[in-house]
């Protein structure tokens, strides 16, 4: 609680305790702010006033750069230290030793699961890959050059239609029910999507197969009985799943939850998620970053390309991030990953072009003095594309690894007694009052 004396110590500090003092000098008044892991309440400032009819002090912070919307025990990150770790555990043990649907259950449900609780949970997802019928009927609909996120964003959306319950969130039972039902049908509708734009019958899942191998038989089938996909590359399928598992209180996270704030069904939130996810700043970096690369063509555009970068004509994608100030973590666990593929597939000749790009811009002061590092998508697009993916299909791959985080997060929301619906303020910049003009006079 904020308390309140008439007294002006002349400025705002820490005056010992986890405290905070501030003095208002309109007028005079000096009050003292709890200080809680590292932060105040900013509702606390809006005791303070300079009178009874002010609303009182409110934070601007456009882009949240500065506050923290909810308490957390999904995801920590230290950007400075390149730290990112899962419930707790370094991301890059998960990337070696575990499996995304055992990442998956982690994030869900808090802790690793033990052998029963993986082989009942891995039964379970696999047995909810089949979408409804109709699915494909809606999937038909769409033109025949749409943008599989486009598919994908719509197709999740729909599943509300299908499964009307959804919306009764708090019954624990039916909640864990579209959590399954989300995680286990995320890869079945990305890969209709693929096929529909490659005008191919959509394949149903392949049960026998593991979640990375049964969504590449979805992709890839055509007329043999059994699809068998290479190991080396379902394996780095799977861990470019693990590392976009979750990301904290990023942009389509937030988009989760803050739709997800006012109880809609998790199909609806999730939807806002691939909404977020398919802009170029978020999801849609790793297909601008190929397109940038293809662009580039050759090794001798590189210096004038990085020009143009500094001019301020574009941004080098795959490169910057709001949080990690030193390096990417997962950026590192992909680059291995990409040579992995690359001993199967044979080498990309946009990935000597990816290679000279880091090089030059890792020592280019521009870079460097604002601290910007290859992150998660300078180098998942050349994976991506060894695999066979069309770069349209890049977002995509992220939506479904992305899709257990987005769920753990919003039920951490779900169950925390503190959220409500998000309802920022705002500072009103435009007129106020005016009399209205008849068009004929104006
Ligand atoms: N290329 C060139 N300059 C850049 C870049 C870049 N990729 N990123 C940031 N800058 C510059 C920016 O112009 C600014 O310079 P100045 O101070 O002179 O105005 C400074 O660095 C700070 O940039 P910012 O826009 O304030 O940083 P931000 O934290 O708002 O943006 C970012 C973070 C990821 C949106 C940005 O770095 C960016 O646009 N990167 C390229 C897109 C990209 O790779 N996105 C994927 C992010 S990781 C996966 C995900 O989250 O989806």
């Amino acid at each position: 609680m904020t308390t309140e004396t008439a007294q002006n110590q002349g400025g705002a500090g820490v005056t010992g305790g986890d405290t905070l003092t501030i003095v208002d000098n309109r007028t005079g008044k000096t009050y003292e702010v709890p200080i809680e892991d590292g932060t105040i309440r900013a509702t606390e400032l809006r005791k303070i006033r300079v009178d009874e009819d002010d609303f009182g002090i409110m934070t601007y912070d456009p882009a949240y750069m500065n506050t923290a919307s909810c308490r957390s025990s999904v995801t920590y990150i230290d950007g400075d230290k390149g730290i990112l770790e899962y419930r707790g555990y370094p991301i890059e043990q998960l990337a070696e030793k575990s499996t995304y649907l055992e990442v998956a259950y982690l994030l869900i449900h808090g802790r690793l699961p033990s052998r029963t609780e993986l082989d009942e949970w891995t039964h379970l997802i696999t047995t909810h890959t089949f979408v409804h019928e109709n699915i494909k009927g809606f999937m038909q609909g769409f033109r025949y050059d749409a943008h599989p996120m486009g598919m994908l964003l719509a197709s999740v959306g729909a599943l509300s239609t299908f499964y009307p319950e959804a919306n009764q969130i708090k019954d624990e039972t039916l909640r864990m029910m579209q959590v399954v039902r989300l995680v286990a049908k995320m890869p079945t509708l990305a890969a209709f999507a693929y096929r529909h734009n490659k005008g191919m019958p959509y394949v149903y899942p392949d049960n026998d197969l593991s979640y990375a191998g049964n969504f590449l038989s979805m992709l890839y089938k055509v007329a043999e009985l059994k699809y068998q996909p290479d190991p080396r590359l379902e394996r780095a399928l799977d861990v470019l799943f693990i590392l976009h598992a979750d990301h904290e209180q990023n942009c389509s996270t937030s988009a989760v939850r803050g739709v997800g704030s006012s109880q809609v069904d998790p199909y609806s939130a999730v939807t806002a998620g691939v909404a977020a996810l398919y802009g170029p700043l978020h999801g849609g970096a790793n297909e601008a970053v190929l397109r940038m690369l293809r662009r580039i063509g050759t090794q001798d555009n590189i210096p004038g390309f990085i020009e143009g970068v500094k001019a301020g004509n574009e941004r080098l994608m795959g490169f910057g991030h709001r949080v990690y100030k030193n390096f990417d973590p997962r950026a590192k666990i992909i680059k291995k990953a990409v040579d992995d593929v690359f001993e199967v597939t044979g080498k990309n000749p946009l990935l000597h072009i990816a290679t000279e790009l880091e090089k030059i811009a890792l020592e280019d002061d521009y870079f460097v003095s604002r601290k910007l590092y290859p992150n998660v998508d300078f180098y998942s697009g050349l994976i991506y594309e060894a695999l066979g993916m069309p770069v349209e299909m890049f977002p995509v791959l992220f939506a479904i690894g992305r899709t257990s985080g987005w769920i753990a997060q919003w039920l951490e929301m779900i169950d925390d007694s503190e959220q409500k619906i998000a309802r920022p303020r705002q500072i009103y910049t435009g007129g106020r009052g005016i009399d209205y003009v008849p068009i004929e006079q104006r």
